[in-house]
């Protein structure tokens, strides 16, 4: 989701919100809003992408010296009027906008309507202007409310608030970007830099824990209980028409980027730490649990995210395979009455494996859907759904939500086994964002690209779990570099495509884990002896390196979560053959996002 705020900038207010988000959408863009404060406040907002909302505005009704602004990517309820942003109290005179997850908002709100109050929408978001107006009814002031009501979240959160009759906004964050931009007549406000950046370039970044004012006098920065924060004011060097990629390059290495907080979306709420638990809800329990067997549909990358998630069904004794979305309504699989199927699809728009789920509907097979696109027609058609909550992702080689498909799926597996997981694997699930990151801060696959970037050909091999890497790895290679690149079974390089390995066609060895990597080693020395470059992308558990011209490292992890670590390692390596190329990264010639057509 995307926040923008303003004060400061009069009768303009309005223009500066709408530009605000359309410099935001990228962020999400299933509904939006704005409200304008003054001596009254002002809501208009709408379901659908912004031009929905534009059409709606009617600038006269919306006048005021301060305004916040939302564009959303739902995460609770689905994409709807009542749903969308900003969000009111009963009096109608506070309104809020929200970034995040508020984890504790069923109990808020029970504890809310247990006092009266009336809910409007499905959101977590909407306990808070109620929160304040509670607050404020036992006489705080407008301030303390916020402040008071904002101490009571659990979770993630960027939230700024406005109130009727007064031209301050007041924010804070955990968890969640906020950023405030500053100038000598006005203040902004933004989940990211690009939301204001035409108007200023001078920022300051709030920290976890910290409250903004913002007033037509300036801006001040406090903590929660209310002491002053001594503000650093940044210049940043962005051209606004970075606006959209937060100044990476492209969209696909901001949404590489993003890993590690797609990551911690995916398991927010519902992995409890101290008891090791893993709950998706009762739906998703019980379609899983009363499952005897697992077929998975998919295309693409979301097919080797499918690959994954059968071997690790398979491993908790529960038979299970994936299918290629279009192969499985031209060929049926048998099933039976106990028979799950699920659609893995980051867009829940894809056309074969919608078509694949439908097939299973009308032979009377349940279906379920693990998806990133709230409402999404996979989303609406399936008995159940997961969101994998990565956010939007805009470039068509998908990235972020292979890794948040691999996790979700993870969580899937651990209600298959009553949802009690071993300790040491939840806080592996914990660690792994970190893990990320580390890899992200200390990846050499740029120089590794730079020097195969000639070759003939790229090759990937892997086992077990790594066996998807290595095929998601040779996918995300063609999509974006249109180099020949082709991803086998580690096992299976011997038996055919071995006679296409020369001196020119480097093979990226996939080997994490423990189970098989001592053969893949062995596959591995095969290829090394017929002089092929060999790229080692791996754990450090065997001793692959000594027969590697290059090493990707990553962190040892649990075995099931290595392989994502790995999959990053080999994403970067594309996306730098691919510049090197100068190819169109983003938008790679003959591909779509969403495939709508079998
Ligand atoms: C298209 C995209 C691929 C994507 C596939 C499945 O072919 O170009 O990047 O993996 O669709 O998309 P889905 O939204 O169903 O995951």
């Amino acid at each position: 989701c995307g926040i923008i705020g303003s004060v400061g900038r009069g009768s303009e207010t309005l223009d500066v919100l709408v530009d605000g988000l359309t410099n935001l959408e990228y962020r999400g863009y299933d509904s939006a809003g704005v409200a304008v404060s003054g001596e009254s406040l002002s809501v208009c907002k709408r379901s659908g992408e912004l031009d929905v909302l534009k059409g709606a505005l009617q600038p006269w009704s919306l006048t005021g010296n301060a305004g916040i602004g939302h564009t959303r990517w739902s995460t609770h309820g689905p994409p709807t009027d009542e749903n969308a942003h900003p969000h009111m109290d009963c009096t109608g005179d506070i309104a809020v906008v929200h970034n995040g997850i508020i984890e504790n908002y069923e109990s808020l709100r029970e504890e809310l309507e247990a006092a009266g109050h009336e809910f409007a929408s499905e959101t977590d978001t909407e306990v808070v202007p109620h929160l304040i107006e509670a607050i404020q009814a036992g006489g705080a002031s407008f301030e303390t409310a916020f402040r008071q009501a904002v101490s009571r979240l659990e979770g993630s959160y960027a939230v700024a608030a406005v109130r009727e009759g007064s031209d301050t906004v007041f924010a804070a964050r955990n968890d969640s970007p906020l950023v405030l931009g500053v100038d000598d007549t006005a203040t902004y406000l933004g989940s990211d830099v690009p939301a204001f950046l035409e108007h200023t370039d001078r920022v300051v970044y709030l920290e976890d824990g910290e409250v903004a004012e913002l007033t037509p006098d300036g801006w001040t920065v406090t903590t929660l209980a209310g002491v002053a924060v001594d503000k650093e004011v940044n210049t940043v060097d962005w051209e606004s028409e970075d606006t959209g990629k937060s100044g990476y390059e492209h969209f696909m290495l901001k949404e590489i980027h993003e890993q590690p907080q797609a990551l911690r979306q995916c398991l927010q709420e519902r992995v409890d730490e101290l008891s090791g638990r893993v709950d998706l809800g009762d739906d998703i329990a019980n379609a899983v649990r009363n499952a005897g067997s697992i077929q998975l549909v998919a295309c693409g990358t979301s097919y080797h995210a499918a690959l994954y998630a059968a071997e690790l069904f398979r491993s908790q004794g529960v038979p299970a395979q994936a299918f290629v979305a279009s192969e499985y309504v031209t060929s049926p699989p048998p099933h039976s009455e106990d028979t799950l199927v699920v659609g893995i699809t980051q867009s829940g728009e894809t056309a074969d494996t919608l078509s694949a789920l439908r097939d299973a509907q009308r032979r009377g097979v349940e279906t379920l859907a693990v998806t990133n696109v709230v409402g999404s027609t996979a989303a609406r058609e399936c008995e159940g759904v997961l969101y994998i909550r990565s956010g939007p992702e805009i470039g068509v080689a998908a990235t972020k939500t292979f890794s948040a498909q691999v996790v979700a799926v993870n969580l899937i597996a651990a209600v298959l086994g009553n949802g009690d997981t071993k300790h040491e694997f939840v806080s592996a699930l914990r660690d792994l964002p970190g893990q990320v990151q580390q890899v992200l801060d200390e990846t050499n696959a740029e120089a590794v690209a730079r020097q195969f970037v000639d070759s003939d050909a790229f090759f990937f091999i892997g086992r077990g779990y790594d066996y998807p890497v290595a095929l998601e790895g040779a996918l995300k290679m063609k999509e974006i570099s249109y180099e020949h690149a082709e991803g086998f079974a580690a096992g299976e390089l011997k038996h055919g495509p071995l006679a296409l390995v020369t001196g020119n066609t480097p093979v990226f060895a996939v080997v994490t884990g423990e189970t098989g990597s001592e053969k893949t080693v062995g596959n591995v020395k095969e290829v090394e002896a017929r002089n092929a470059p060999v790229v080692a992308v791996t754990d450090g558990r065997t001793d692959v390196e000594r027969y590697a011209d290059e090493v990707l490292e990553v962190p040892a992890a649990d075995p099931r979560l290595g392989p994502v670590l790995a999959n990053v390692q080999l994403q970067l390596v594309s996306y730098h053959v691919a510049k090197q190329l100068a190819r169109s990264i983003d938008k790679p010639r003959n591909l779509a996002k969403s495939v709508t057509v079998e």
